[in-house]
């Protein structure tokens, strides 16, 4: 039988919180599992001063972490650090997880793999994967974008229950209310993983100008690109691109519609950004967010995110057991 996401990861809503790197810390970790879901504080870039300052942070609540698994193979002791503080679970994500996967297992630590396709899913289950994280292309932040979270979780549950592994499924991508929560349930999902929801709560490490961008957007403002990385100097592998909000600055510099920013303007793009980010200049600054960013209208605290969340998933489900099908 498979076991229950409350049971794996001491969750009593199946409500995760999405490592986002530079915007999930200590603080809004905290926050989510002491609301009844689960932290996970995002690595991303971080160097593992910043990352022991984050664990500090959240010093006395259970919380998890999420690493880009290509950035672990260039400092792999942030997985020591992790794994010393006995976090409740490691989240895997973008890249192979063969390396570290034993080692986690090995600790005790429940490893949770974020996929964004069926061959990546079977791969984490030979590496002992205990949670999978089903991505869906409509999520903020970096993914493939090749498949959409409606078609992609039913699938990674099916192989699941055809493989015969015990192992819960949560849904990635687009989830921010309780109408997306009662859908992914409703999918075969045991849980969602949320992240942009959760970016703009009042815990989340972003700036004003940020904030202000994602509380008046609208999902049809999302894109997926590189500019971002370019103009960053982070070199993410072949296949990648990340959802952000569209702005100036994206205009400005693909304008060719490629996602990247032409080498022969990297040098002044760079210099704009920078300056951009020191004023926080809303039409400058990077906001990642997914298409759900369409459905805030107003920052709150992550608790009442996960609470109303909760609730608001219960009703839609009494609702429908009086659907007309
Ligand atoms: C601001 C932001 C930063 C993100 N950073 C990371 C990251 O560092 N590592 C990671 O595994 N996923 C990251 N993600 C992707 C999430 O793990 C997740 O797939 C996504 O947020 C789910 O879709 P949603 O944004 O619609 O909730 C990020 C997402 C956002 C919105």
């Amino acid at each position: 039988m498979t076991p229950s996401v409350a049971s794996v990861l001491g969750t009593t809503v199946p409500i995760v919180l999405a490592p986002m790197g530079g915007v999930a810390g200590g603080a809004l970790a905290a926050a989510v599992s002491e609301a009844g879901g689960l932290g996970m504080i995002g690595v991303g870039y971080a160097d593992a001063d910043r990352f022991a300052a984050e664990l500090r942070v959240a010093r006395g609540t259970r919380v998890g972490c999420g690493f880009i698994t290509w950035c672990l193979e260039r400092e792999p002791r942030q997985l020591d650090l992790a794994l010393d503080h006995d976090v409740a679970a490691v989240m895997l994500s973008f890249g192979d997880v063969e390396r570290f996967a034993g080692r986690i297992r090995a600790a005790g630590v429940p490893l949770i793999c974020q996929v964004p396709g069926r061959d990546e899913a079977g791969r984490a289950l030979d590496q002992g994967a205990q949670v999978l994280v089903a991505q869906g292309g409509e999520g903020g932040g970096h993914g493939t974008r090749l498949r959409s979270t409606l078609t992609l979780v039913p699938e990674i549950c099916d192989l699941v229950r055809e493989r015969g592994d015990p192992v819960p499924v949560l849904a990635a991508g687009g989830v921010a209310d309780g109408r997306g929560l009662a859908a992914v349930l409703a999918l075969g999902a045991a849980g969602a993983v949320v992240g942009t929801r959760f970016a703009a709560t009042a815990e989340a490490t972003v700036s004003a100008a940020a904030l202000e961008r994602m509380i008046r957007a609208r999902g049809d403002d999302t894109l997926a690109t590189r500019v971002y990385d370019d103009v960053r100097g982070v070199n993410w592998p072949d296949g990648y691109t990340s959802r952000v909000l569209r702005s100036p600055f994206t205009d400005t510099w693909d304008k060719a519609g490629t996602g990247r920013v032409p080498v022969e303007c990297l040098v002044e793009a760079t210099a704009r950004y920078r300056d951009g980010v020191r004023c926080d200049d809303p039409d400058t600054i990077v906001v990642t967010a997914g298409e759900a960013v369409g459905l805030i209208h107003r920052p709150e605290s992550a608790a009442t995110v996960v609470q109303v969340m909760a609730a608001e998933a219960r009703a839609v489900i009494d609702t429908l057991h009086g659907a007309p099908v």
